[in-house]
């Protein structure tokens, strides 16, 4: 007989219906593969790559490079197999009992709560209100502190809402929490406002990035976290050794160097996010949810159909179906300028009875 661990046939799954997509905003990746000059030095990179070895100094060489963005030191910095790779440790390394209390908003990503349950830690949900989902930053303190909370987390801007909070008000939470505060910006770069610039103030921050999104790497699987050396030494006990390959982290490594290549990029992915945003709110029975980020939310009565006749055409993009908070919401991430004129077209076919 098979016995596995207590509680994880109960373990939710993370539930995208994914299949080969003619047009895939589902996932908020980018839309676009590595910009030319990036593949043609990542590929030369890759023949000096020591396979025999395993890869110290690549990873040192990456947490270098994003610590002296950062104007911070190598320790401060730990590399992850994306974001969710260092997400997951800090549960780990934060949760271990019902004692030790997660506190985030809902909705946001979803992940949060599966890793709090991997955890064994108790999941604390802020909930945010549909009319706006803005993150009350007194409410959110008032919910750590009645949980004696070991760790707390926000998301900005907030997937899958797509609203941004202000510097100010990350600060607000900061100054009133005295437990572990992580700050997860998978889409700053679409924002701009990081919390980043706190991190000497604020000793208990944690600010975890991805280089899935913005810089289109979502296969290499890269996130990194920015944190004091001792979150940083306390959490590393939570990963094996050399837990990333030598292939992502060279590829992060050209792709951080080569940044200002993407700037354009993300000029763009911003330009047609804003650009759908305004088509949107033209079709009849559309709430359109303002978004700091690569996709758009939007709340529309006959959702589940509109999904199904999109999936029908091969267009796949993120249902919520009945989830609480996201009744009848959809997520579309940005495609390129075409994909978006043509996932566009067959929602307003559908909205306008032409289907
Ligand atoms: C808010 C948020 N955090 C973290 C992640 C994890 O991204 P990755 O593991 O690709 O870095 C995602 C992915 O969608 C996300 O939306």
């Amino acid at each position: 007989m098979l016995s596995y661990r207590k509680g994880l046939g109960d373990m939710p799954s993370y539930d995208v219906v994914e299949r080969p997509w003619e047009i895939k905003i589902n996932a908020n990746e980018c839309n676009m593969n590595l910009p030319p000059l990036v593949e043609d030095r990542l590929m030369a990179r890759f023949s000096h790559v020591a396979f025999n070895r395993y890869p110290n100094e690549e990873y040192d060489l990456l947490r270098e490079q994003i610590a002296d963005n950062f104007s911070l030191q190598k320790e401060n910095v730990m590399l992850g197999s994306g974001s969710s790779e260092i997400i997951e440790k800090l549960f780990y390394a934060f949760g271990g009992s019902g004692e030790q209390k997660i506190v985030f908003p809902d909705p946001s990503f979803s992940m949060y709560p599966i890793y709090a349950k991997a955890a064994e830690a108790a999941a604390v949900p802020v909930v945010l209100d549909g009319e706006d989902y803005h993150l009350d930053a007194e409410q959110f303190v008032k919910a750590v502190k009645e949980a004696k909370a070991s760790l707390a987390v926000v998301c900005n801007p907030n997937n899958p809402t797509g609203n941004g909070m202000k510097v100010s008000e990350i600060e607000s939470i900061a100054q009133n929490i005295d437990c572990a505060f992580l700050v997860d910006e998978a889409y700053i770069e679409f924002y701009g406002q990081s919390a980043a610039g706190l991190l000497r103030k604020y000793p208990n921050l944690i600010v975890a990035r991805t280089f899935s999104k913005a810089y289109g790497l979502a296969s290499a699987r890269v996130g990194y976290m920015l944190a004091s050396k001792e979150i940083t030494e306390m959490v590393s006990k939570a990963y094996m050794p050399y837990h990333m390959n030598v292939l992502s982290l060279v590829t992060a490594d050209i792709v951080y160097q080569m940044r200002h290549e993407y700037v354009p990029r993300i000029q763009m992915m911003i330009a047609e996010r804003k650009r759908m945003s305004e088509q949107l709110k033209t079709l009849a029975g559309f709430k359109v949810y303002p978004s700091e980020t690569n996709f758009v939310l939007v709340k529309y009565e006959r959702a589940a159909e509109l999904n199904a006749y999109l999936e029908s055409k091969g267009i796949g993009i993120r249902s919520f179906g009945s989830k609480p908070g996201l009744v009848n919401c959809l997520r579309i991430s940005m495609g390129t300028r075409e994909e978006n004129d043509l996932w566009f077209d067959a929602i307003k076919v559908f909205t306008e009875g032409r289907a």
